[in-house]
């Protein structure tokens, strides 16, 4: 259920035929690494200075919920963030609910942190995170100690209760989810002895180089079938300064939005190249994107590139089942490039999808269909059958269910239809990706 404040805040908003998209942009920083940094820095001892943080209402919500603990986060003037940490196992009481608004990470990530101080915490969050499933980190963190009463279903909102000294933990991973390895980890910094992550399946290792980069003592040794990820504490994490690259899960609809729109090139600059988080750009190249990585470089531990992206003509594809983990938050704008594509598109094994920000494989099926698209679910797949480059109908109003991912994929699927596509809500979109739709107006050629 909507609250009545979202309900007024909710905001409408019409994206239709488009102009080619061109020019050279900058997309904000990576929500996974601006939510780390911060954490990382809290716990280290010293002054840490963070560059091109993400200013996204997730991400403020995890600075938030570390200042109520204690440490110092303020913006610079030059836009740079500086924190002072408190030192590993130095978080404090916070004296009220922690209020995690839509961000799954913060939650999660912040139960593993939490879950090894001796303090107790009552975790929140907006009607879409609170139908989300929190048992994949309160499981393994019980083991340590941590104690957790939930509301019916292992969801939020919930009171826990941390404790120190708390028990390592060898934990094998059971779901492919980086935010329960990490909430683990991020458990172990303050548990002496070597806390241990067995992952079957590779996600997104944002924490483990970030981790390292911040001095900790972790180790990822290669075992058939997986890797085991291990830390030691209790560590000292020493500040650091961190450039946050472009995120790719954002540079995803501009691209796409290039690819499906006639004319359109587009170069997006500085995006993170991590390879646990580009399956999204490998297979649209398969499907025929125009597609080059420019300028590839180092920063400060994960690997960026320019992203130089031309209107092509995509094919339907096959989504390898191995691909799936490193485009895990790209599956709704995938759908939207294979509803432009030739032929047919199918994917399978896309459970993890029914529980992000909201059921993404029904929600973009019904919107899909609203505008004309073709899409059948079956289990917990899907098969699309694409336009072959030619506009959809639009016409549509979509619900976004609170899903800035879904509105932002609607925005991009509105500029090749023949009539504009209705968003209901882009407010959420400020999780992630604040200014998104003035940007897209202002890459296309003369505005609309
Ligand atoms: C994230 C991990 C993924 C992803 C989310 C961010 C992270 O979630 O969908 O947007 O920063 O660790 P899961 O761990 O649930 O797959």
């Amino acid at each position: 259920m909507l609250r009545p404040d979202r309900i007024e805040q909710a905001r409408a908003e019409a994206f239709g035929p488009a102009a080619p998209l061109r020019g050279s942009v900058r997309v904000p920083g990576d929500k996974s690494i601006s939510h780390r940094a911060l954490m990382l820095s809290a716990m280290a001892s010293g002054t840490s200075r963070i560059e091109g943080l993400l200013e996204g209402s997730d991400v403020l919500a995890t600075a938030a919920a570390l200042r109520a603990m204690g440490a110092g986060i303020e913006r610079g003037s030059d836009g740079a963030w500086v924190v002072d940490g408190v030192g590993t196992g130095s978080l404090l009481q916070p004296e009220s609910a922690l209020d995690m608004g839509n961000s799954g990470t913060s939650a999660r990530l912040l139960m593993g942190l939490l879950a090894s101080h001796p303090i107790s915490a009552t975790i929140t969050g907006d009607a879409s995170l609170s139908r989300r499933p929190m048992e994949r980190v309160m499981g393994p963190l019980r083991r340590i100690g941590a104690e957790f009463s939930a509301s019916p279903g292992g969801r939020l909102p919930l009171t826990m209760r941390g404790i120190s000294p708390a028990a390592p933990l060898e934990h094998r991973m059971t779901v492919a989810s980086a935010q329960v390895k990490s909430a683990i980890l991020l458990a172990g910094l303050n548990i002496a002895g070597v806390t241990r992550v067995f992952e079957p399946v590779p996600t997104r290792d944002h924490s483990e180089r970030m981790l390292k980069r911040f001095g900790a003592d972790l180790r990822v040794e290669q075992e058939a079938g997986g890797e085991w990820i291990s830390i030691r504490g209790e560590a000292e994490l020493r500040a650091q300064n961190v450039r946050v690259p472009a995120d790719p899960s954002s540079a995803a609809f501009l691209a796409v939005a290039a690819l499906v729109v006639p004319g359109s090139e587009l170069r997006i600059k500085g995006v993170g190249m991590n390879p646990r988080r580009t399956g999204l750009f490998t297979l649209l190249r398969a499907m025929g994107a125009d597609i080059d990585f420019a300028d590839a470089r180092d920063q400060d531990g994960e690997p960026v590139a320019d992203l130089v992206v031309r209107h092509s003509a995509l094919k339907g594809v096959e989504v390898p089942p191995e691909l799936i983990p490193s485009m895990i938050d790209e599956f709704p704008i995938f759908f939207v490039a294979a509803a432009f594509a030739d032929g047919e598109t199918r994917a399978e094994g896309l459970g993890e999808l029914r529980v992000k920000e909201s059921d993404r494989i029904a929600v973009m099926a019904e919107g899909l269909r609203a505008i004309g698209g073709r899409i059948e679910e079956h289990g917990d797949g899907v098969t699309i059958r694409g336009s072959g480059g030619e506009p959809l109908a639009g016409g549509a109003g979509i619900a976004s269910h609170l899903d800035h991912r879904i509105a932002m994929s609607f925005a991009v699927a509105g500029l090749n239809c023949r009539e504009a596509v209705e968003v209901d809500d882009m407010e959420p979109v400020s999780t992630s990706f604040p200014g998104f739709a003035e940007l897209l107006l202002s890459l296309q050629e003369g505005g609309r």
